[in-house]
């Protein structure tokens, strides 16, 4: 790993010089012209950032706990155009990984581009190579004289993994919806590569796999685009690989991520379905076009066996759709499914870059619950707080997949306009949510780090990568996870565009 020292050098000089001195939020935001502006600086969060630092010592504001030594790590898109060509979608864009790591009270700050088939295409050769969900590199001339068709995706040997981050045994890996994980080193950000063989097979996967600390086994699925098509649950311990279902759909619907109780995978799947006809005529479009919102049908939510593999039970419910599974567990011979609900699909279409950009408004997700009797099948759904959440997180370690009280997310105040303007904790026991925000600030994913031998379950802080559109940079927020309140803000030089997900580690 090479440092430049002085790059390093002057982008400390310049961290400080830019810092604000005073105290947080006062004054800064008057002398700048665009601070009128319903969404001030807003136009950065989808602007790309193509350079790679190493800062080991950034500005910071507040005292962060001494407690706090470890990095955050997070993944996201930074760069949305090669040349004159564009990704269409805030999910296309090029993976770079961020970490923020903390010792002795001070934060160092490195950002890299994953070094994805996408990204070589990128330095090489200067253009879109590869199809992304909702990109499509541009037509080879020659190809479409002969054929006259379009060609099935272009697909790069190492994916564009730029949605979230796992540990699995001490490894880093970073993911993206197709079941290849990018493997990395945690500590200076470069990538190390995919598995011998791992190889791109018609199916997609998901991005959020589960992992129990108590038994040691990792939840996954993979979608099966091409006959047989469906849907596979696995659970892997070690090299020890099981299939615990397979289930075969004709037109597999969208899915992002699934909840884990103490004996079922649960899996809630949207009428958001794949077009395999359509996906294989002249005028497919890139992938995620190929997929048809069809709210005549329900969405099912489906429980499968842990253990001893199948489907206990499938229950409907009218249409909706969810990203994220916020949390599942079972009680009183009860299943609870908690997600993050939108209407339909339609969010996806809004999170085009040139809709978000433009400022128009995102639809948003109520946290709904289900509750689903093993008995009976009866199902009863209800929503738990008044504010909208999305990005959740919660106490991984201690709360995943049992009864647990509180969670975290982003979220848009009722009657604003835009992306995301706060970040929201909502405690699901009193049906109440607390927030933070400030105006001209666009937080991301509020990550959960718990205080060693914490007693409760939010003791602890939250971790969030805001963007400041009024003073034009970004901050990692340090919030006391009981209150919203703010402890600290540590200050990067530049903007960091709008990620998706991260997680930290005590060591790396
Ligand atoms: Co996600």
């Amino acid at each position: 790993m090479l440092i430049d020292g002085s790059k390093v050098a002057a982008g400390l000089a310049a961290a400080n010089a830019l810092a604000p001195t005073g105290p947080i939020g006062l004054g800064q935001a008057l002398a700048d012209p665009e601070s009128k502006l319903r969404r001030p600086g807003f136009n950065l969060a989808f602007k790309s950032l193509e350079e790679e630092t190493f800062l080991p010592r950034i500005a910071q504001d507040g005292k962060l706990p001494k407690w706090l030594t470890g990095t955050l790590l997070r993944n996201g898109p930074a760069l949305f155009e090669i040349g004159e060509e564009k990704f269409n979608h805030w999910f296309d864009g090029l993976a770079m990984l961020h970490a923020f790591s903390f010792a002795g009270g001070k934060v160092s700050y490195r950002n890299r581009f994953l070094r994805s088939s996408q990204y070589w295409a990128w330095k090489k050769e200067g253009r879109i190579k590869f199809s992304e969900l909702a990109t499509d590199p541009a037509p080879d001339p020659c190809r479409q004289i002969f054929s006259g068709v379009s060609t099935l995706p272009v697909l790069g040997r190492v994916p564009n993994a730029n949605v979230t981050i796992e540990k699995l045994a001490g490894e880093f890996r970073a993911h993206t919806e197709i079941p290849i994980p990018v493997r990395f080193n945690p500590k200076f950000l470069n990538t190390l590569g995919i598995e011998d063989g791992a190889e791109m097979q018609g199916r997609l996967g998901t991005a959020h796999p589960h992992f129990d600390p108590e038994t040691g086994e990792r939840f996954s699925y993979e979608v099966e685009l091409v006959p047989p098509s469906g849907l596979r649950i696995v659970s892997e311990k070690g090299a020890k690989r099981r299939e615990l279902a397979f289930i075969p759909q004709s037109s597999p619907g969208y899915l992002h991520s699934f909840g884990l109780t103490r004996r079922f995978v649960v899996i809630v799947s949207q009428p958001f379905n794949f077009n395999l006809a359509k996906f294989l005529s002249p005028d497919r479009g890139p992938i995620i076009t190929n997929y048809e919102w069809q709210p005549e049908e329900p969405t099912r939510i489906i429980l499968v066996d842990r253990r001893r593999g199948g489907v206990v039970r499938t229950v409907e419910t009218d249409a909706f759709f969810a990203f994220h599974h916020i949390n599942a567990y079972e009680q009183d011979g009860k299943v609870i499914v908690d997600v993050c609900a939108h209407k339909d699909a339609g969010v996806i279409d809004a999170l085009y870059l040139k809709k978000i950009r433009s400022g128009s408004k995102v639809p948003q997700a109520k946290y709904r619950r289900f509750e689903i009797r093993l008995s009976n099948g009866k199902m009863t759904q209800r929503d738990l707080i008044d504010a909208y959440i999305e990005l959740p997180q919660k106490n991984y370690d201690r709360v995943n997949g049992k009864h647990y009280r509180y969670a975290y997310g982003v979220g848009l105040k009722k009657g604003s306009s835009g992306f995301i303007d706060q970040l929201v904790k909502a405690d699901v026991k009193k049906g109440e949510s607390r927030v933070w925000r400030e105006r001209g600030v666009y937080p991301g994913e509020p990550v959960f780090v718990p205080r060693p031998g914490a007693k409760t379950e939010d003791d602890g802080v939250i971790l969030s990568v805001a963007l400041d559109g009024i003073r034009r940079r970004s901050a990692l927020l340090v919030l006391d996870a009981r209150d919203m309140e703010e402890i600290a803000r540590a200050w990067v030089p530049h903007h960091i565009p709008f990620g998706f997900h991260g997680l930290y580690s005590r060591r790396t």
